[in-house]
């Protein structure tokens, strides 16, 4: 079965730009993604948008449909009311490169920040072991595809521009409780990096108020905020009143004391 659909779709740049509007044809079984690209066969073949895989694994389709962020490879059209205007804009966080497709560097430069697993300097490769509950834990967090709809629909940056200096986002948070969780990792005792202070620290925790907003457009269905973000906000009260912790902090703080003295 076919009909026909309105699509007020958003074609710019990084100038500005405005709403078009579109007649487009649906046939049963699509998704926003085959509208989009019948769209570049016939009206718009100038319409710029980034997709690859259209199996909901690459990441690179999201864009905002009737305002919800979302991977348009799978968003079905028969989800979709036909009797109004279905919208599809860019996401809204980061900046416009071109129609569609968003200037998503900001995510790339987080993930560079977020230091890499320490992997234990006593033990071999093929010597690491660890039970099965912990590779189960992290292995919900590896599922991400990196569609960055969690980055671009939390509130902290979604809104506040600002904030995005501070701020790390859901993606990359989860990313350190990951590696805060995971009993090889010796980041603190071969580097003194302490995950739960960095999270903290240098990636702005506190700026997360659990909304759960970032889990609601997960794709991959991840419990980024319950499975990620509370247990590391709890770890984080549990080391502000750790005494070795504290004691640590103290013994390093003075030893930076010295060294400038010295200098
Ligand atoms: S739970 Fe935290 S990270 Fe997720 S959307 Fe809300 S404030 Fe952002
Ligand atoms: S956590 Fe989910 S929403 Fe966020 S980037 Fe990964 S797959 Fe996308
Ligand atoms: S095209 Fe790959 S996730 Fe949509």
């Amino acid at each position: 079965m076919s009909y026909q659909q309105k699509f007020s779709v958003w074609r710019g740049d990084s100038d500005g730009g405005d709403f078009v509007e579109y007649d487009v044809e649906v046939n049963e079984g699509e998704v926003v993604l085959d509208v989009v690209h019948r769209l570049q066969a016939t009206e718009a073949p100038d319409l710029a948008v980034r997709w690859n895989c259209k199996a909901g694994k690459c990441g690179s389709c999201s864009a905002e449909i009737n305002g919800r962020p979302r991977l348009m490879c799978m968003t079905r059209m028969s989800t979709l009311p036909q009797d109004t205007t279905v919208s599809i804009t860019p996401m809204r966080t980061f900046p416009v490169i071109r129609d569609l497709v968003t200037d998503v560097s900001f995510n790339y430069e987080k993930a560079r920040e977020v230091r890499a697993f320490v992997p234990p300097a006593d033990l071999a490769p093929g010597e690491y072991r660890m039970q099965q509950v912990d590779v189960e834990r992290s292995q919900e967090f590896r599922k991400c595809i990196e569609c960055f709809l969690c980055q671009n629909t939390c509130h902290v940056v979604r809104d506040h521009e600002e904030n995005k200096l501070a701020f790390s986002g859901p993606r990359f948070l989860m990313r350190v409780a990951e590696l805060d969780m995971h009993p090889l990792d010796a980041a603190e005792d071969q580097e003194g990096l302490n995950r739960k202070a960095a999270a903290q620290d240098e990636h702005g925790l506190g700026y997360c108020n659990i909304t759960k907003c970032c889990t609601e457009v997960c794709p991959e269905h991840i419990k980024i905020t319950d499975n990620a973000l509370i247990p590391l906000k709890e770890r984080v009260v549990d080391l502000k009143f750790d005494p070795m912790f504290i004691r640590r902090r103290k013994r390093k703080s003075k030893e930076k004391e010295q060294v400038s003295e010295e200098g």
